[in-house]
């Protein structure tokens, strides 16, 4: 299969994936159109293709173009903004080559007037639906007269024409992340956005779009994701000749780059990835393609770690920690984390960040007794980490009080009593390597939680002129350092976390190996948040931990048994306290820890489909399901679960009770659960006969 493939009569590219195709072309005036996105066609039928959209009227106009600038009668969303040395913003960008590589497409373009160079880039790959796609901007002028690029999108995604369409995203915020809602398109542009700087917890970059027709297994969607950890705006626009499209951008309205002779601008990816098979088959695909091309080391099987935050807040200490990993690993834990609160002066949330060594009345000869006997009993060491923050009630901001973002002459706006350090200054990236290189180095860690517990707010450099590139430098900078500290240290892991799920996004995921969904552990919350979480990103990669009950979120009680099955959907973790658990939770822990274990490779690596009040992973042969009851009236009839993805002719066994079931049976009748009471579930284990 020829993943690019180019008609030079036509002045045509396609794009090929194994169930999709992506068609643009170069009209009689040079402007790049879309042609197609959608079910796969041969170069023939490609070439065959009618425009998308070509409306001209005395008024008004629409072309579907590919990736429309200002200038002429262009009134929909651009994916590009410039500013002109004086004062213009239209561009004309004339077709000027392309190159094709190894399922590379770079189409570039020159401004006609300007000293401007613009290259579209595409990638495809035999094994994957999803077509990543990135902008370069080049400023080639010699006068020394720079640009200002207000927007410079990743891409702008066009759908084909159809009656109507749908718009699914999530919403939320902390400890509410990843709402999922569907809802009709408006007539109108709406956009989703963080202006925080990070990722955020009220959106998430992505969007699903469909003709109103698609269910979770059938119906053609269309899906988009940027892969950024900083403010970013998805435009998703209904034209008024009924069109959609959506452009992805990272950065939000506002701050602007400027752009001067010699440099270029190249944008984060955005990926769009096509299904012909619903929601469900849209959220497989991503999560086939997260593994196989995102994740830094997707063959990993996640280890079942403990974390020490509910149950000690920041009061830490040696004591205190021995005994919880003593208790966690008596339940077959395989990595602990020790969590805030083990440095500097940090008791609390007022003082301490930034000042990252031991606390000597806590830990008085240093992390290293508690690194040992973490190893001694079998498992790995992990420690928390925020550092792109400070409190002001430290030493480094007494030290160095002109590290933190600020603008002259402002206030310093606090959040959570910290402020956030200037990462896109090479002295405080160095910093910040020199200590956690350190760290990692000496203790051998084999895990940081990076966490980002507050967003910018007064993000200046005074003195500066670009003082607005800061929005994307910091970003940059916090991934260079995770990619360097990575690199020098090839067993470490790293885990996102930004208050919760602040800082889940493709460009994370490419350099973490897994994400701290949420600070809501209520496993009856953790449904929804879940839900939300798995529509783009793997199972494997969610961080799920079991904590007490009442949950001290929620104050929600909730059967130990159902807290465990909730979790082990994605990657278990442990995060209660165990000094408080009975003998017979611990128990009963235990075993489900061990059941974690036999089923993971199903849970982390296996096709996802959800299913009503229960969700079904299916990996080679084996098959696992795990669902639930909610509260429900009483009498409601309990329904047999029609299981997916089964083959009808083969026979499934149960792997703990031995019973044989027929897949034909499964998928057509169901299986009766015996959920009758609320809050009960229960976890299937099958294994195809040979
Ligand atoms: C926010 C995180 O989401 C929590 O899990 C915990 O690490 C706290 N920060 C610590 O301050």
């Amino acid at each position: 299969m020829t993943v690019v493939h180019h008609d030079p009569a036509a002045r045509l590219w396609m794009l090929t994936t194994p169930h999709s195709s992506y068609v643009v072309r170069l009209d009689d005036h040079g402007r790049l159109r879309h042609l197609h996105w959608g079910a796969r066609l041969t170069p023939e039928q490609a070439a065959a293709l009618p425009y998308v959209l070509d409306v001209a009227t005395n008024f008004d106009g629409e072309l579907a173009e590919e990736y429309p600038g200002e200038g002429g009668a262009r009134f929909g969303v651009p994916a590009l903004r410039v500013v002109h040395p004086d004062g213009s913003r239209s561009t004309e960008w004339r077709p000027d080559g392309h190159r094709i590589e190894d399922g590379l497409l770079v189409l570039s373009f020159r401004e006609r007037l300007g000293p401007l160079e613009l290259d579209l880039c595409y990638r495809v790959r035999p094994d994957s639906d999803a077509v990543d796609r990135w902008t370069e901007l080049r400023h080639t002028g010699a006068d020394g007269q720079p640009v200002r690029v207000g927007q410079l999108a990743a891409a702008r995604w066009t759908l084909p024409l159809r009656a109507d369409y749908r718009l699914g995203h999530v919403t939320g915020g902390w400890s509410a992340e990843n709402r999922l809602t569907r809802e009709p398109l408006a007539r109108a542009e709406t956009v989703l956005t963080s202006r925080r700087g990070i990722t955020g917890h009220q959106a998430n970059p992505w969007v699903v779009l469909d003709a109103g027709d698609a269910g979770e297994e059938h119906g053609e969607v269309w899906t988009s994701a940027l892969a950024w950890s900083g403010s970013w705006r998805i435009t998703v626009e209904r034209t008024v000749h009924g069109l959609a499209a959506a452009t992805h951008a990272a950065g939000h309205e506002g701050p602007e780059v400027v752009l001067r002779p010699g440099e270029s601008w190249r944008t984060p990816v955005s990926t769009g990835l096509y299904s012909a098979h619903g929601f469900g088959g849209a959220s497989r695909a991503w999560h086939a393609h997260v593994r196989a091309h995102v994740l830094p080391r997707p063959d990993e099987l996640r280890p079942v770690l403990y974390n020490s935050w509910e149950a000690t807040g920041f009061d830490v200490g040696l004591a205190g920690q021995l005994d919880l990993a003593r208790r966690a690993a008596a339940l077959g834990v395989e990595l602990f984390v020790m969590d805030d609160g083990w440095f500097g002066a940090r008791k609390d949330d007022t003082a301490g960040l930034g000042d990252w060594t031991p606390a000597p009345d806590r830990f008085p000869d240093g992390l290293a007794p508690l690194a040992a006997e973490v190893r001694r009993l079998g498992m790995r060491f992990g420690l928390w980490v925020e550092p792109e923050m400070v409190n002001p009630d430290s030493d480094l901001y007494r030290a160095h009080p002109d590290w933190v973002l600020h603008e002259s002459g402002r206030p310093r706006t606090e959040l959570r009593n910290q402020l956030v350090l200037d990462f896109g200054r090479p002295e405080v990236a160095a910093w910040a390597h020199a200590w956690l290189d350190g760290l990692v180095r000496e203790h051998g860690v084999d895990h940081l939680k990076w966490d980002m517990n507050r967003v910018l707010t007064e993000a200046g450099r005074p003195g500066d002129p670009d003082a607005d590139r800061l929005w994307h430098g910091h970003v940059r900078a916090v991934h260079a350092l995770m990619d360097r500290l990575r690199a020098d240290h090839p067993g470490l892991r790293i885990e996102a976390c930004s208050g919760g799920g602040g800082r889940t996004d493709l460009a994370m995921l490419a350099r973490t190996d897994q994400v701290w969904t949420s600070d809501n552990t209520d496993a009856l919350d953790r449904i929804a948040i879940q839900h939300g979480y798995g529509q783009i990103y793997p199972p494997g990669t969610m961080g799920a931990w079991v904590t007490d009950s009442p949950n001290p979120l929620t104050g929600r009680r909730l059967p130990l048994e159902f807290r465990f099955h909730v979790a082990m959907t994605g990657a278990l973790g442990i995060g209660g306290d165990l000094t408080h658990w009975s003998e017979d939770e611990l128990a009963r822990a235990a075993e489900l820890v061990a059941r974690y274990k036999r089923i993971r490779p199903v849970v982390q690596r296996g096709r996802l489909y959800r299913l009503r009040d229960a969700v079904q992973y299916v990996h080679g042969d084996e098959v696992v399901l795990v669902a639930w009851r909610l509260a429900e009236p009483h009498g409601a009839p309990v329904v047999p679960l029609r299981l997916a993805g089964l083959d009808p002719q083969a026979r499934y066994v149960d792997q703990d009770t031995g019973e044989v079931h027929h897949g034909a049976v499964l998928t057509a009748r169901g299986l009766s659960t015996g959920l009758t009471r609320d809050h009960s579930s229960r976890l299937l284990h099958l294994r195809r006969q040979d």
